[in-house]
């Protein structure tokens, strides 16, 4: 065996086993968060690697690394991964785009109605024994998600599908992205594009589905929370630093916003102290993807472009989802495939 692959986190044994039979396999046994020096040690040994978003590959991480060729992350997002140092690095990047696009709008309902219909306190007080007498009527009011709108504020792949859900519950959608959709596409999501201000003005339900960059850190803060109707509900199922999240605590309190369903957070794994204290706020581990088979899904796409970037297997040289593709036309690996 040619290569050498570091695992950097336990995954499902029929990936690695397919793995084990082109490379020689190095994968981590339990799951830990590697710090900077540590991730640059085991980047420095092998040829490629599966990652994941705790793991932060930077130019620092690469360093003096001259072995290292493919980079894949266990995720959609990857905001862990300096893409330019990579490149300049000659380091394939890849993600795991569309295998999760369902899986991923599915949970965003989830906690769509979670949130809205308080799910989480209900079963909490429940939970606590406190469910032993005639309950009141006007108890665990939630709001309505028929019949509203649907707000969303990103839509690629997954914003879509959160989209084409809508129309089971009877819902008006808007949508705001920098770019417009094409028409055929607005007509399958019955979707329309709004600006950022309209559609923070008038959505009941706030669904954010959009990448973590630099320029949209923060896009939901205090004065966008301003804008957003009174008694609305947020639900963020991206990335956490697209929210000011002492200022989302805040305008729960105030009432401004009704409820929150997150299922990210600005620093994971800690979450704000004032989020933790707020009954209407749903809040989950950052597990939008994981159903079984989406999970098995993402570990096996990951695999074909670790072994398609090291040259092995059916689809040696075409890795199916890479980030910086440049990569492989400089390496001429494209060229010999
Ligand atoms: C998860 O957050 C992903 O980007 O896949
Ligand atoms: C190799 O096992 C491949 O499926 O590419």
């Amino acid at each position: 065996k040619r290569y050498k692959v570091w695992v950097s986190r336990p995954l499902f044994a029929e990936a690695l086993a397919r793995l084990d039979q082109h490379v020689t396999l190095d994968a981590e046994a339990i799951e830990r968060v590697h710090a900077p020096e540590q991730l640059r040690e085991r980047l420095a040994g092998v040829d490629a690697a599966i990652v994941s978003l705790s793991d932060r590959v930077d130019a620092a991480t690469l360093a003096g690394n001259g072995r290292l060729r493919v980079i894949a992350n266990l995720a959609v997002g990857y905001n862990n991964l300096d893409i330019e140092a990579l490149t300049r690095a000659g380091v394939l990047a890849c993600n795991t785009p569309d295998v999760l696009n369902e899986t991923t709008a599915d949970y965003a309902w989830a906690l769509m109605l979670a949130a809205a219909r308080r799910v989480g306190a209900a079963e909490r007080w429940l939970r606590a024994g406190h469910w032993t007498g005639a309950m009141r009527f006007d108890d665990w009011l939630g709001v309505d998600l028929h019949g509203k709108t649907l707000g969303i504020l990103g839509m690629g792949r997954i914003g879509q599908a959160v989209a084409r859900r809508a129309s089971g519950f009877d819902m008006r959608v808007l949508y705001h992205n920098r770019s417009r959709l094409p028409e055929s596409i607005e007509r399958q999501c019955a979707a329309r594009w709004v600006d950022q201000a309209t559609l923070l003005r008038e959505s009941d339900h706030l669904v954010l589905v959009l990448p973590y960059t630099p320029e949209n850190h923060h896009v939901i803060g205090a004065a966008e929370l301003a804008q957003m109707k009174r008694g609305s509900v947020l639900v963020n199922i991206a990335r956490g630093g697209l929210v000011d999240e002492a200022a989302l605590a805040t305008a729960l309190v105030s009432g401004q916003l009704a409820a929150a369903g997150l299922d990210v957070y600005e620093d994971e794994p800690a979450v704000h102290p004032a989020l933790l204290e707020l009954e209407q706020v749903v809040l989950s581990p950052h597990m939008g993807s994981a159903s079984a088979d989406t999970r098995r899904n993402m570990a096996q796409l990951a695999v074909d472009n670790v072994l398609a970037g090291l040259g092995l297997g059916s689809q040696a040289g075409h890795p199916p989802t890479p980030i910086n593709p440049q990569v492989l036309h400089a390496r001429g690996v494209l060229d010999k495939a």
